[in-house]
């Protein structure tokens, strides 16, 4: 961890030792009350593990009822998963009607829920689960019904009004939108959805009820530059955020039409924004789709691993009680589940990335370590890792032991990890490195996030790996592997450092200098800690691009790397 803290010591705030006290230096027009967390009773952070628990949007989308979320409410309780932590349910859009009532207050739509909000929510609480509700921070939700946010043109907002009567119905989770967000002249539109997420944060704040907040507002801006900013903002005010596009829907008219690309998009985008992300405030790469149609078994398996490896929230999107016994052992897996909830919280690293695989490694709180390996291939892959490139030292008296999370087999006392993984499958290990192996260092692929072409379904548009000298598709060559040390160097796995020589990039060989040192940013920039220019690359967005040294711009998509976390 203390090699972390001192390559993020750029960041604009500082946080309290446990979650739950930000202590924040804002400079802008939020006032420092108005951020402070709200914890649950009892001093413990809210969502201190990412949350866990089932929507109905990905599977029904308005096609529901109460009958529908209760009937999936009494599913997750028999069929073990709640009991397994889904305890989360949560009414995604479409709950509501157009306008509000004489009063001001939202309105249920009569045909789906004829005796009102209340009596589901308490139906809910019944079976000992949570209640989680969907609204829009904009005037209308994404679906076009009444919205929490500013009329078009400007007015009231009903933030506060919307809370109180959230609260008084038991609500303990709310999903914000933000669809149709008015922006006033003179404003830019960051700023108009800064202001309505503050003030939902305030509005939560006032009516005192912990209720989980998961904001919707950096998917609005995935693919400009003020997608940084907005990652950046958003943990002052709830506990997770998604990111960018929604995880393909379920359509009846064509129920087996695959939707593994939009697995493996998501998780392209959400896995370098590991910096962002702690107990307490957790980047959502959208729903578990994993069981439902338009995934295998095997890519039912990928998803639930790299979620789990990711510390994503695990929140279903199906149809619970048609779930295959397959699908439930999957969704339900203990040993994944104890992966995703670790009590660190930390993203996976990006060991490894061929045209075919992706290594995966997350350190656990109890010094165990996690490792995946997903094949993205149409081929069963054969895998073999040694521990020197998960970051353990590099001798043969380092020994792993380990156990396959997917069939419990375990390995006892091996100098690598081997599989055969099947075609779209990931495999997940939790293993055991003996003293020998020492502590893992920060060790993987250093990419360069290229977030500017939206809906870009290639992980080459996305990430690139950083290699002496230059930026390249990433292909698994060893010199793709970096270690990130404790004092801020980046050493190659050719056993040479980064550094800067007459305001140029350059390998040389280790010595413990400023020249070779680099301050990592929560917006993801590497400034050299000698020349306070940031790394970048030269020349257009594609094939190979040489490195340099850059006076360091704003979310410039050249100079926005992800390391090793
Ligand atoms: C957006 C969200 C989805 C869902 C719909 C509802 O697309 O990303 O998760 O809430 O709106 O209209």
């Amino acid at each position: 961890m203390a090699l972390k803290r001192s390559l993020e010591t750029n960041h604009s705030h500082v946080m309290g030792g446990g979650r739950g006290i930000a202590v924040l230096l804002l400079r802008t027009w939020v006032g420092a009350a108005a951020v402070a967390a709200l914890g649950a009773p009892g001093g413990k952070p809210l969502a201190a593990t990412p949350p866990m628990g089932w929507n109905d949007w990905a599977h029904y989308q308005c096609r529901y009822t109460a009958n529908t979320i209760l009937d999936n409410a009494r599913a997750l309780v028999s069929t073990g998963l709640a009991a397994r932590g889904y305890d989360t349910v949560t009414i995604d859009d479409c709950w509501m009607q157009k306008d509000r009532d004489a009063r001001g207050n939202l309105q249920p739509n009569p045909k789906r829920f004829p005796k009102g909000m209340k009596p589901v929510a308490e139906a809910i609480h019944k079976l000992g689960l949570k209640f989680g509700i969907y609204e829009d921070s904009g005037y209308a939700t994404c679906g076009g019904w009444a919205g929490s946010g500013q009329p078009q043109g400007g007015g009231k907002y009903h933030f506060l009004q919307d809370a109180r009567l959230f609260a008084s119905w038991g609500v303990d989770y709310l999903k914000l939108d933000a669809c149709n967000v008015y922006v006033p002249p003179g404003e830019t539109k960051e700023e108009a959805y800064r202001k309505a997420y503050a003030a939902e944060h305030a509005a939560l704040k006032a009516v005192g009820r912990p209720i989980v907040f998961s904001e919707s507002a950096p998917a609005y801006f995935q693919g400009t530059p003020e997608w940084y900013d907005v990652l950046r903002w958003v943990r002052h005010y709830g506990q997770l955020w998604r990111e960018g596009t929604d995880i393909a829907t379920y359509h009846a008219d064509h129920p087996d039409a695959s939707r593994f690309h939009s697995v493996l998009w998501n998780y392209a985008y959400n896995l370098p924004l590991g910096r962002f992300q702690k107990p307490g405030n957790w980047n959502d790469a959208d729903f578990i789709i994993a069981g439902d149609r338009g995934l295998s078994l095997a890519e039912s398996r990928s998803q639930m691993a790299l979620w789990s490896m990711m510390s994503a929230p695990l929140i279903l999107s199906s149809d619970v009680a048609k779930l295959s016994p397959e699908a439930i052992a999957i969704l339900g897996n203990r040993a994944v589940i104890a992966v995703d909830q670790d009590p660190l919280g930390r993203m996976a690293t990006l060991v490894r990335r061929t045209g075919e695989m992706d290594v995966l490694f997350k350190p656990l709180a109890n010094g165990d370590d996690a490792v995946a390996v997903l094949n993205r291939s149409a081929a069963a892959l054969k895998v073999e890792l040694r521990p020197a490139q998960l970051g353990f030292a590099a001798t043969s008296a380092c020994r792993l032991d380990a156990q396959n999370l997917w069939n419990g087999k375990r390995q006892s006392d091996v100098g690598a990890l081997e599989a055969e993984v099947p075609s779209h499958d990931t495999v997940i290990w939790r293993i055991r490195a003996s003293a020998a192996c020492g502590r893992p260092t920060r060790t993987g692929t250093l990419t360069l996030t290229d977030n500017v072409r939206r809906r870009q379904h290639s992980l080459y548009g996305y990430a690139r790996c950083l290699v002496p000298g230059s930026v390249e598709a990433c292909s698994g060559a060893a010199e793709e592997s970096w270690t990130v040390t404790p004092q801020g160097a980046l050493r190659s796995s050719g056993g040479r450092c980064l550094a800067v020589a007459y305001g140029k990039p350059v390998m040389q060989a280790c010595r413990a200098e400023r020249a070779q040192h680099w301050r990592y940013t929560l917006l993801g920039n590497l400034i050299s800690a000698a020349d306070h220019r940031c790394l970048g690359t030269a020349g257009g967005e594609s094939g190979s691009q040489k490195l340099a040294l850059q006076p360091c711009g704003h979310n410039l998509p050249n100079q926005i790397w992800s390391l090793p976390n």
